[in-house]
């Protein structure tokens, strides 16, 4: 079974391509015990090509900070950069469901605040749900979310807005602060997020906080346990230039093959062989 069929629950493309999926669908694919993947995604064409391979999720990342923007770290990406980038997603795509990651500084200070942002996201650029990073103490945020209609998706271990608290880039939940990424999840679950990414987590971990939880878990740097997968598609790609995490498996090189195309235009260009009549207009 596809993973799209999967999703679906074995309905046709036909039966399903009129609509959106929607927390009901990613929810209910738990019990049918149906692994599925979300992709970052940052604009219209490559959220085209995603939703019709049929990612059934689109995340809309602050990895944008990273990718998009050239930033070091997903801090300074700002809520004012990350709108166009949702607006363009949604626009591109028809079946997918499209997540919103609220940036670093525009949720943490109070529910009120985190409604705001997410109310720009939804009236604004059109996203479906929202992600927002943390445990105990973004649980205000998140019941004012879900009390004022916002799906939520929570994520847990790695939480890169946080990294120079954590110390870097690094696996968490290791030893006894495992029973506290345990406590937050089952916490940030009863609150009412819809989903839960675990980012750099042992897998042990994440394979006993999916079967503890009733949402799916979506993993990233966390094993094979979690419900679903969730990669920056310029990583799986192999657009991102050096050395990857190892839990980033590359699908294909596009970094050769788009150089090699700029190359050989530019060679071309030089040496006037473009554009010849082919490529010309009478
Ligand atoms: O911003 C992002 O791309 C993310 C995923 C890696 C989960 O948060």
């Amino acid at each position: 079974m596809s993973h799209e069929r999967a999703l679906y629950g074995g309905q046709t493309d036909a039966e399903t391509s009129q609509r959106r999926l929607t927390i009901n669908d990613i929810v209910a694919a738990k019990t049918r015990n149906e692994h599925w993947p979300m992709i970052t995604c940052y604009d219209a064409l490559t959220a085209g090509v995603f939703d019709e391979a049929g990612i059934p999720l689109l995340l809309v990342g602050d990895s944008a900070a990273n990718v998009v923007y050239g930033y070091d770290s997903t801090i300074p990406v700002t809520v004012d950069e990350l709108l166009p980038l949702v607006k363009a997603v949604v626009r591109g795509s028809k079946r997918s469901m499209v997540i919103a990651d609220l940036p670093f500084g525009s949720y943490q200070s109070s529910p009120a605040q985190a409604l705001e942002t997410a109310a720009r996201f939804m009236k604004e650029a059109g996203a479906h749900a929202v992600k927002l990073e943390g445990g105990a103490r973004v649980l205000p945020q998140v019941e004012a979310l879900v009390a004022a209609g916002v799906p939520v998706m929570a994520h847990l271990g790695l939480t890169p807005q946080s990294v120079h608290a954590l110390g870097g880039y690094r696996v968490q939940g290791r030893g006894e602060s495992g029973q506290i990424l345990m406590q937050d999840a089952k916490a940030l679950q009863a609150a009412g997020a819809f989903a839960l990414v675990l980012e750099l987590v042992p897998a042990d971990l994440a394979t006993s906080v999916t079967k503890s939880l009733a949402i799916p878990t979506i993993g990233i740097g966390a094993g094979s346990g979690t419900d679903a997968q969730v990669l920056v598609w310029q990583d799986l790609a192999g657009l991102t230039p050096g050395a990857k995490p190892k839990f980033v498996k590359q699908y294909a090189d596009m970094r050769s093959v788009l150089s090699n195309a700029v190359r050989t235009w530019a060679d071309e260009v030089a040496s006037g062989a473009y554009p010849d009549e082919s490529h010309s207009y009478k």
